[in-house]
């Protein structure tokens, strides 16, 4: 894995890398911001954006995650020493027009998971999940320009885990240098843009099709016992064609869309292997 570049924001790089995928790529990155996801969808309101554009920070001071809640980066590393960043964190702002929306985030994650390392799981509909730890999120917005649709695509991948102790927290961190102790926000970076480009183009022009035997062998709620945001208790059993979770209830099996529902692994009974 070719993760490792310490140095300052390879732009130049990042911009060659993205050409296939999504030429014109305007790439920005910055020191402090409250979140980029924030920022790309104000510039897209004002009608300001200049799509397709990347914007990476360094650090975020109102990182969002979804369902209105914080992302939390931090721990060691000094402004501008980006070889210690503990997070990568970063938007894409680009038009998209896919026939159906449904499925976007379940995309970006196998391309994500793909690029980054074999041993990472999918948790629906949008983390990715390193042995039983949340490693990375993604938050998708999207908003009108004009005849276009914009998504503003954020993604966040913790390299150390956000301090704070990981049994307390609901959903304890993972940071990937466990798996590649070398690697850079800048390194997985470059990594990670041209895959996520390319799928953004296959998922426009083929929907989540080519994506979904992927998510599969990576799926981590797949016949786990899951509790929903509802209270409403069953077994996941995959995603159907559209990306909704299918989860067997006493009720009948329910096909789970709404961004407003989350579903957590139910506890683990007493004396079970952890
Ligand atoms: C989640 O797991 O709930 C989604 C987390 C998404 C975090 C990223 S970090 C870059 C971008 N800017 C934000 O404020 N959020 C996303």
């Amino acid at each position: 894995m070719g993760a490792l570049l310490p140095g300052p924001w390879p732009l130049e790089l990042l911009q060659e890398a993205a050409q296939a995928g999504c030429p014109g790529l305007r790439v920005e990155a910055v020191a402090q911001i409250d979140s980029t996801n924030t920022e790309l969808m104000r510039r897209v309101r004002a009608g300001a954006l200049p799509p397709p554009t990347l914007l990476v920070a360094e650090r975020q001071t109102a990182g969002r995650g979804r369902l209105g809640r914080a992302w939390i980066t931090g721990g060691p590393g000094q402004p501008g020493d980006l070889a210690a960043l503990p997070a990568l964190t970063f938007s894409l702002g680009v038009v998209l027009a896919p026939r159906d929306w449904s499925g976007l985030s379940l995309a970006v994650g196998v391309a994500l998971a793909r690029a980054l390392h074999p041993a990472l799981q999918l948790k629906w509909p949008n983390d990715l999940w390193l042995q039983g730890r949340k490693l990375a999120g993604i938050l998708i917005e999207t908003a009108q320009l004009g005849g276009q649709r914009v998504a503003v695509i954020g993604i966040g991948i913790n390299l150390e885990p956000p301090p704070g102790d990981p049994d307390t927290l609901s959903v304890p961190p993972a940071g990937l240098r466990a798996l590649l102790p070398a690697c850079t926000a800048p390194g997985v970076l470059l990594q990670v843009l041209p895959p996520l480009l390319a799928a953004l183009r296959r998922f426009e022009a083929e929907g989540l099709a080519p994506f979904l035997a992927d998510y599969q062998a990576r799926d981590l709620l797949h016949r786990q016992a899951v509790v929903l945001s509802d209270g409403t208790q069953g077994t996941a059993q995959g995603i159907d064609a559209g990306g909704g979770l299918l989860v067997h209830t006493s009720a009948g099996m329910r096909t789970i869309t709404s961004s407003e529902v989350s579903v957590r692994p139910a506890a683990a009974p007493p004396g079970a292997p952890a």
